[in-house]
């Protein structure tokens, strides 16, 4: 964004803006708590974009009294400020001001690292932040979980590079636990824990789908949204299967799939399938393709489900059990009144039938229902730009309880961490020169 005003020009840019904005106060300051040096920030970010239609009111972006989250506009944007971040997104936070709250007396310790054990080694990234910039100290599972390990660095980094103020960011050190529950007493960085976790040890991150999920044949968190729109506007509200629809793999151990089939099972109200991969009808429905359906069913498998975050992206009615495992934008769901924006049934499902059966007669409240949705979940706590204003309230709040961690190793010269840049270009965190290499420039190793 500062790019486009370098030099000369720039301090030309923030003396005007500076000016102006100091008018602006004047006369409408509206005790928002506005700090003058982040009203300057916000005013130089937006300056940068005066050229886009939706600016074309150049006030707009220089009084933070006048900015409100805009979906269209904003919910790509990577870079918000902090106090766009809590503005747009007030209950995004929640996991993370507990985990403060749980640590406040009782800081990570540098010990809590050297200390870790078994699965939670080897299925988790050893990182730290510096000065706003990745580093990676041990690799250990980074080539675990297909491509969750590597989606997850490049979701940091992504949300650390969007960030006019990175540098400013508190240094932390941290692991990333990329399997699908963790348990016990390591201090990991988790895509999901229980509802009703009172862990000291687990922080909560974004999933790895709101980067990328390619082995799932699903891409980019941004392309699936797309896709989702193309399917919206060719099956809009009136149009869409009045049934509930479900796919999903089913494995001894997930008690709810199995309840779930023997009450929908060949209902006339409902479309419920087991996937069988590699077969000629695998049952599989591409996951765009799920929007075309009124009611979409979404079940927990051994933990959280990595499908509902997309299922909340379509303008249809989310029907699940009871909620079990808490993702970033859980906070922001509700099941009942008038902002209710998805549906829960029993844990057995055994009254998903009557349910429906509700919805169906009721369609006024299923379109209630399904709006709340696109308006809560898809166009604000499911956006790009709030992942990314997760992660950066994610490291500050995590490091305000946190050691500092050593940039160096005890010799004082050697780098602890290998920058992210060189991890994402190699697919590993140490590396000799060798021959090989250097004709195969970039062998990048995910299994
Ligand atoms: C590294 O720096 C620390 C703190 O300044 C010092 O106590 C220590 O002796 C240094 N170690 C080496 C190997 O120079």
């Amino acid at each position: 964004m500062l790019g486009l005003t370098t030099g000369r020009n720039r301090n030309i840019c923030v003396t005007l803006s500076a000016g102006l904005l100091v008018f602006l106060l004047l006369i409408s300051y509206s005790g928002l708590g506005t700090r003058e040096s982040e009203a300057g920030a916000d005013s130089q970010a937006h300056y940068g974009k005066k050229f886009l239609p939706q600016f074309a009111n150049p006030f707009r972006g220089y009084l933070f009294a006048s900015w409100e989250f805009d979906a269209v506009r904003d919910g790509d944007d990577y870079g918000l400020s902090d106090r766009q971040c809590s503005a747009a997104f007030p209950k995004l936070y929640a996991d993370i001001d507990e985990m403060v709250s749980r640590r406040e007396l009782n800081h990570v310790a540098k010990a809590d690292f050297d200390s870790v054990e078994g699965d939670h080694v080897g299925s988790s990234i050893r990182a730290m932040i510096h000065r706003g910039e990745l580093y990676i100290i041990s690799e250990d599972g980074l080539a675990d979980y297909q491509s969750r390990g590597f989606a997850t660095l490049h979701a940091i980094n992504r949300a650390l590079m969007a960030y006019t103020d990175r540098a400013q960011l508190p240094n932390c050190e941290f692991r990333i636990y990329v399997g699908d529950m963790a348990q016990g007493d390591d201090t990991l960085w988790v895509y999901t824990k229980p509802v009703e976790s009172d862990t000291e040890n687990l922080w909560l991150m974004p999933d790895f789908g709101m980067y990328d999920w390619p082995e799932a044949m699903i891409g980019s968190y941004i392309k699936s949204r797309r896709d989702m729109r193309v399917i919206e506007e060719e099956v809009p509200w009136e149009k869409k299967t009045q049934k509930f629809l479900w796919r999903g793999i089913i494995l001894p151990p997930y008690q709810s799939r199995h309840d779930l089939l023997r009450v929908a099972q060949d209902k006339p109200w409902a479309d419920v399938a087991t996937e069988v991969i590699n077969t000629p009808d695998s049952h599989i429905i591409p996951m765009a393709d799920f929007c075309r359906w009124m009611f979409v069913g979404d079940v927990k498998g051994a933990s959280w489900s990595g499908g509902a975050k997309y299922k909340h992206n379509c303008h249809s009615v989310f029907v699940s059990h009871r909620l079990a495992w808490r993702e970033i934008y859980t906070g922001a769901m509700v099941d009942s009144g008038p902002a209710q924006n998805w549906v829960s049934v029993l844990d057995d499902w055994s009254n998903l039938e009557e349910t429906l059966q509700d919805l169906i007669a009721n369609p006024a409240k299923a379109k209630m229902i399904a709006d709340n949705s696109v308006r809560t979940l898809r166009d604000r706590y499911l956006t790009p730009a709030a992942e990314a204003c997760y992660w950066r309230q994610l490291i500050q709040g995590y490091a305000s309880v946190s050691f500092e961690p050593d940039f160096f190793e005890s010799d004082n010269k050697t780098w602890r961490g290998t920058p992210f840049s060189s991890v994402a270009l190699m697919g590993m965190v140490k590396w000799d020169s060798d021959q090989d290499s250097l004709i195969t420039a970039a062998r990048v190793r995910h299994t």
